[in-house]
C-alpha cells in the first residue's frame, strides 16, 4: 500500500536526533526548489498542538512566497539589520565560552549569506499573536503569558520543518519595521504582534550536527541557584 506523499517526505530522525539536529539554517538553504503549501499545512498543523495560554489559540501564520512581496520584506529585514538608529542588542550576559571556537564570526558570515539570498527563499513565514492591545507587552508576568502562547508551538513548526527536510532559521531584524511590515501584509498592527520572521526553504543535504553548547551541570540548579 502507498504511503501518503506527507509521510513520504519526511525524513527518518528519531526525536532526539530531531531536537538535537535542527539548526539555524542560513547556507544551506535550497532557494532553487518550491515548497508545496501542503508541507507547510503539514507542519502549520503541528505548531497548532503546542501548549498556549488558556487554548486561546491566538496564533497566526502569514506565509510569504509570491516573489514581489518577499522582495518587500527581504528589504525591510536589511534595513533593520544595518539601520543604526534600531536598539542595539549587546550581548549581555552570554556564555560565548562553551560554544563554537569560531564563534560570532561564524554566525556573521553566514548571516551575511542570508543578507544576501534573502528575497530568493522560497517562504519566509512572520508568526504573529494577536493581543487585546500592544499595552499588553509593557508587564512582564503579561508579556510572559503572550510569547509563552506563540514561541512553542513556531518551534514545533520549525522541527516538523526539518524533520521533512525543511530548513529554517528564527529571525527577527524585520521588527524593527514591524509597523511597515504590518502594512506590507495588510495585517493589523494594533491587535496583531509579529514575532518573528522564520525562512524556511529545503536543505541542501540533510545532515546536521548537534551544536556545541554549555554543559549542562553549567546551567542546571537544584532547589535554589
Ligand atoms: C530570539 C532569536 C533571535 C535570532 N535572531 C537571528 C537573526 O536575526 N538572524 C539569524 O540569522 N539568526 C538568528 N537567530 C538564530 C541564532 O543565531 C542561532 O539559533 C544560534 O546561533 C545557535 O545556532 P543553532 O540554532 O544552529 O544551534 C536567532 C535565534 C533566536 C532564538
Amino acid at each position: 500500500m502507498s504511503r501518503p506523499e506527507t509521510h513520504r517526505l519526511t525524513l527518518d530522525l528519531t526525536t532526539d536526533e530531531l531536537l538535537s539536529t535542527t539548526r539555524a539554517v542560513r547556507r544551506r538553504l535550497d532557494v532553487t526548489r518550491p515548497v508545496p503549501r501542503e508541507v507547510l499545512l503539514d507542519c502549520t498543523r503541528l505548531a497548532q498542538q503546542a501548549p498556549n495560554g488558556r487554548n486561546r489559540q491566538r496564533w497566526d501564520f502569514v506565509f510569504v512566497t509570491d516573489p514581489a512581496q518577499r522582495r518587500a520584506l527581504a528589504d525591510l529585514w536589511r534595513r533593520g539589520l544595518v539601520d543604526p538608529t534600531a536598539p542595539q542588542h549587546h550581548d549581555g550576559p552570554a556564555r560565548h565560552a562553551f560554544t563554537a571556537q569560531s564563534g560570532w564570526q561564524a554566525i556573521a558570515d553566514s548571516l551575511n549569506h542570508l543578507f544576501d539570498i534573502l528575497d530568493q527563499v522560497p517562504v519566509l513565514m512572520v508568526p504573529c499573536i494577536q493581543v487585546g492591545s500592544r499595552a499588553e507587552l509593557d508587564d512582564p508576568a503579561t508579556q510572559a503569558g503572550t510569547w509563552g502562547s506563540v514561541l512553542p508551538a513556531v518551534w514545533s513548526f520549525m522541527l516538523a520543518a526539518r524533520s521533512r527536510g525543511l530548513g529554517t532559521v528564527w529571525t527577527t531584524p524585520h521588527l524593527n519595521y514591524e509597523r511597515q511590515a504590518a502594512t506590507l501584509l495588510g495585517l493589523p498592527y494594533e491587535t496583531t504582534v509579529q514575532c518573528a520572521l522564520i525562512p524556511v526553504a529545503w536543505t541542501i543535504g540533510t545532515q546536521f550536527r548537534p551544536a556545541r553548547r554549555v554543559p549542562v551541570t553549567e546551567v542546571v540548579h537544584w532547589d535554589r541557584w
